[in-house]
């Protein structure tokens, strides 16, 4: 049996670290960190995702408003609580949750908010700096599990790193994440030829597909670390993209689903509220 990355327990105690971290921000600028979450139409699990971040950032001292609106609104209209959002002065972090509806052009609008309060890194201000390996803010996702191989001592220099996808949210940042810490990369996607060849290669493997349980023992090599991103809901249980059962025995390391991956992206998202409040102060 590989040894289970409980990112359920690891962002506890980040968790933790950002509460004491935050009162001492409030202490310091007589100011409370300040998030606000934009969530547009009636996506299920983007609600469930929204009153998790909501209630993880109260936890930690960080002050969370949502703001909810019908699948109705244009896209001037979304732009406009952007531009409010950036003007206003009590507000340090903004979040877009995505899918938006389709009849808005999601770029044209994450592109809208301040890249200083940008919280999820998606603006093309900070993709460009991840790409060229400068700071910047970076999506929670991948930057969660790159808090998961620092804390497990999991290197990653000369090793092959294969990500499964090439998202905006996920693949795409972690393949750059991953080159910065020396790791030779591929990403592979729904058009890549002969998947299992170059999976089997893997020293870690990053899956974010949202195909539930698809990647079994035969994709893998031994011994890898396998990161599983994926979180299907099937007759009420969550599944993640790795067959978990399957590959068990033959991972070196493993993320559980639910435990793994999720807990830690909600534990970055209050870090970079942080970042972004520091940043906002410091200027
Ligand atoms: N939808 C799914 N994951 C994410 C995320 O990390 N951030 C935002 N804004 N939307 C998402």
């Amino acid at each position: 049996m590989g040894k289970i990355l409980d990112g359920k327990a690891l962002s506890k105690k980040i968790r933790k670290d950002v509460k004491v971290e935050t009162d001492e921000l409030i202490e310091k600028y007589g100011k409370t960190p300040h998030l606000v979450v934009v969530l547009v139409g009636d996506d299920a699990a983007s609600e469930t995702y929204v009153n998790s971040k909501e209630r993880a950032s109260k936890k930690a001292g960080i002050k969370s408003t949502v703001i909810k609106k019908g699948s109705s609104i244009t896209e001037n209209e979304l732009i406009s609580i952007i531009q409010g959002l950036n003007e206003d002065d009590d507000v340090h972090g903004i979040l877009l949750q995505l899918p938006i509806p389709k009849h808005i052009d999601s770029e044209k609008v994450i592109n809208m908010i301040d890249p200083l309060k940008d919280v999820d890194g998606f603006s093309n201000h900070h993709v460009a700096r991840l790409n060229k390996g400068l700071d910047a803010l970076v999506p929670c996702t991948p930057l969660g599990i790159m808090e998961m191989f620092k804390a497990y001592d999991i290197d990653l220099e000369g090793k092959h790193a294969v990500v499964m996808g090439r998202s905006q949210i996920v693949g795409k940042p972690m393949a750059s994440l991953l080159l910065k810490a020396n790791a030779t990369v591929t990403v592979t996607h729904s058009r890549t030829k002969d998947m299992k060849a170059i999976t089997k290669q893997a020293d870690v493997l990053v899956v974010a597909i949202g195909k539930a349980k698809m990647v079994d023992e035969s994709y893998i090599k031994e011994g890898a670390v396998l990161i599983d991103v994926g979180i299907s809901r099937i007759d009420g249980k969550l599944y993640g993209d790795i067959d978990f059962e399957a590959v068990k025995d033959k991972a070196g390391y493993i993320t559980p689903v639910p435990g793994g991956v999720g807990p830690m992206t909600i534990a970055m998202l209050l870090k970079n509220t942080l970042t972004c409040f520091k940043n906002i102060m410091n200027q």
